[in-house]
């Protein structure tokens, strides 16, 4: 969550880091660029996308250009009580967490530059926006997200956050689901990326291996490349399910190694 030099920009930011989205401020190079991406991806998301994301985005109207985010609040919030709240990029933990606790989705205000089309380090609007939000309508999906946010702070006070961001990694952003149609991607830095999204179902190189907890807390994690393990559920209900248990004697666990 933390790196030298971000490039939003946080003097406008409140104290929990929200800030005005100013959706006119866009240009249409902005909206231009946002289509391109969103054109893209769309192509893949058939073939690769879990079937709770490809039903979200047709209910989204999002396609046409960098969407208004409080429009698509208001929709989220009859559908699961989510919201979103613009964010100049990457905010601390506690932020973050404490968003996540109270069922608000920091979405980065910017879009990338036309030289980053294939690959972006920090996330932007394309990735929040069209990764994580349309899981957001799933109910199951929506309230592990929020069991999450609650977990982050308790990891806070336990130390622990390390090993929690392990999960939100391997799940949240490059988690893979088995579906009747085979393997599929539900995490956001697989449905955001132009090669990723096809590699993670298609590729015979990476290991896929079944969740666990405990082994995804254990596993360093790659930011600048294509991962080399993915973990795979069955189901947003089975995430939900072992998730639930007391993570305080896994860390505690962890902490002794
Ligand atoms: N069960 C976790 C804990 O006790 C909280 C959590 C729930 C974390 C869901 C992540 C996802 O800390
Ligand atoms: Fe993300």
């Amino acid at each position: 969550m933390k790196s030298a030099a971000l490039r939003g920009d946080y003097t406008k930011a409140a104290h929990d880091y929200s800030v005005e989205q100013d959706w006119s401020s866009y240009t249409a190079a902005d909206h231009a660029l946002y289509r391109r991406l969103f054109e893209r991806q769309s192509k893949l998301v058939p073939k690769y996308a879990c079937p709770e994301w490809i039903d979200a985005i047709a209910r989204l109207d999002a396609a046409s250009g960098i969407p208004h985010f409080e429009k698509i609040s208001e929709k989220m919030r009859r559908a699961t009580g989510w919201g979103i709240v613009a964010v100049p990029g990457l905010i601390p933990d506690d932020a973050f967490f404490t968003h996540l606790a109270n069922r608000r989705f920091p979405v980065t205000v910017w879009l990338r530059k036309p030289e980053e089309f294939d690959y972006i380090v920090e996330p932007d609007v394309f990735h929040d926006f069209f990764g994580h939000v349309p899981l957001l309508f799933d109910p199951v999906y929506a309230d592990h997200l929020h069991e999450y946010g609650k977990g982050g702070l308790k990891a806070m006070r336990l130390n622990a956050v390390k090993w929690l961001a392990r999960l939100y990694w391997y799940t949240i952003e490059f988690g893979l689901m088995n579906t009747p149609q085979g393997v599929r991607a539900y995490g956001a830095g697989l449905l955001s990326s132009g090669g990723e999204l096809a590699y993670c179902v298609d590729s015979p190189k990476p290991k896929r291996l079944p969740f666990d907890l405990e082994r995804i807390m254990r596993t360093e994690y790659i930011i600048d490349r294509f991962q080399e393990t993915y973990f795979v559920i069955d189901s947003f209900d089975q995430l939900m399910r072992d998730t639930a248990p007391d993570f305080t004697p896994i860390y505690k666990r962890l902490a002794e190694k």
